[in-house]
């Protein structure tokens, strides 16, 4: 049978999110304090490092790979690494999410490098909201990158809406139908504590349940079976076949038994679970065993024995998990 990483619990892991830069142009609210210091150059994995481990997850039986950030177009050499990356021999697809800032210089020559998917996200189609939560983002440039995705070919695009009481929970119709007429796919996502961003998350939480009460307003929402290998569940509304409605629902529908994946950050460590602390060391490895990769796998499996079962988020008290999602690969 061919190489497979499992997990303590049998689950399989064959979804790689890897990180590819810690750094980004926005300061997304639910991402990032406002002050933010990004890590020294060389703490981070140069290419062929990120080119190494790739590879060595392929080949053990990983079949999906996302590279995220930060933003992952602010990394220099990105689209030669995906085309690299795109080539290993067993990998099923290569995906990528980003704000969308670079698209209308970078959506061509990634699709071209072998990007399949492309996740964009977009919380508001205000331009002043949207600067309010991004703190430096252009709304127009992200619709921009967005219409040269579309022309780009790629399978399929998906749009990220997190939703947050107050601040964009009044937009859900507008962005869904922004995303049905042009053949998109939504998710909405419930947002997770990673980091002190200063304020409540607690406060502003929105649930999966409230988005679909407020879609059921005005369309029928047809639950699907179908699956993207990620955490979202899925649906259509009738009248647009063509564009799936996601939930990725942290708080209120765990979806951690069936997870398939863990996490590489820039700096090489293996985040086991988005939710924990928990993560393994590959920098030092790969740096102290530039030619044989088994030390890195020993190590891979013996950290997936300890993958821990779930995530415990809690909307109450401290933030349980310090590392901000910037750091953490979304
Ligand atoms: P698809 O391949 O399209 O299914 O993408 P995805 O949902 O796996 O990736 P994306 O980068 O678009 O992430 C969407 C949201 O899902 C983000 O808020 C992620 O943080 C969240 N997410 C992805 N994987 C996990 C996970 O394992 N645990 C938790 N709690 N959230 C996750
Ligand atoms: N909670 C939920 N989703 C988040 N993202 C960033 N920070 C959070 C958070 N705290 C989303 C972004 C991006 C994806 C990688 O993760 O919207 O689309
Ligand atoms: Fe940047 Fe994405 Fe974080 Fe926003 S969510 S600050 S776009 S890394």
């Amino acid at each position: 049978m061919d190489a497979h990483l499992l997990d303590g619990f049998g689950r399989r892991i064959d979804y790689l999110r890897m990180s590819v830069t810690d750094r980004c142009d926005f300061r997304c609210v639910y991402c990032m304090a406002e002050d933010m210091t990004f890590l020294p150059r060389q703490q981070v994995l140069g290419l062929e490092e990120l080119y190494r481990l790739a590879a060595l997850f392929v080949a053990n039986g990983v079949k999906k790979i996302r590279l995220t950030g930060g933003e992952p177009l602010v990394r220099k050499g990105i689209v030669g690494l995906c085309e690299r990356i795109a080539a290993l021999p067993g990998l099923r697809e290569l995906v990528m999410t980003s704000n969308g800032s670079q698209l209308t210089r970078l959506a061509g020559p990634l699709a071209e490098a072998g990007v399949k998917r492309l996740n964009i996200s977009l919380d508001t189609l205000r331009p002043e909201r949207f600067r309010a939560i991004t703190r430096t983002g252009d709304l127009a440039q992200v619709l921009a990158g967005i219409d040269a995705a579309r022309e780009a070919g790629f399978a399929r695009i998906k749009l990220n809406c997190v939703v947050m009481r107050g601040r964009n929970d009044d937009e859900v119709l507008d962005l869904i139908d922004y995303a049905v007429t042009r053949g998109l796919d939504i998710s909405f996502i419930e947002e997770m504590p990673l980091g002190e961003v200063g304020r409540s998350r607690g406060e502003s939480f929105f649930s999966s349940d409230q988005v679909r009460e407020l879609i059921a307003t005005r369309h029928s929402l047809l639950d699907s079976a179908e699956q993207s290998g990620g955490p979202a569940r899925y649906a259509r509304i009738g009248e647009y076949p063509d564009s799936r409605i996601g939930f990725i629902s942290p708080h209120s529908h765990n979806f951690c038994a069936t997870c398939n994946r863990v996490r590489l950050t820039v700096e090489g460590r293996l985040l086991l679970c988005l939710g924990h602390e928990h993560a393994i060391d590959l920098r030092a490895l790969l740096r102290r065993h530039p030619e044989s990769d088994q030390p890195l796998l020993d190590a891979i499996h013996a950290g997936l024995a300890r993958k821990p079962l779930r995530h415990e988020f809690s909307l109450d008290g401290d933030v349980q998990v310090l590392r901000f999602m910037n750091a953490s690969g979304g």
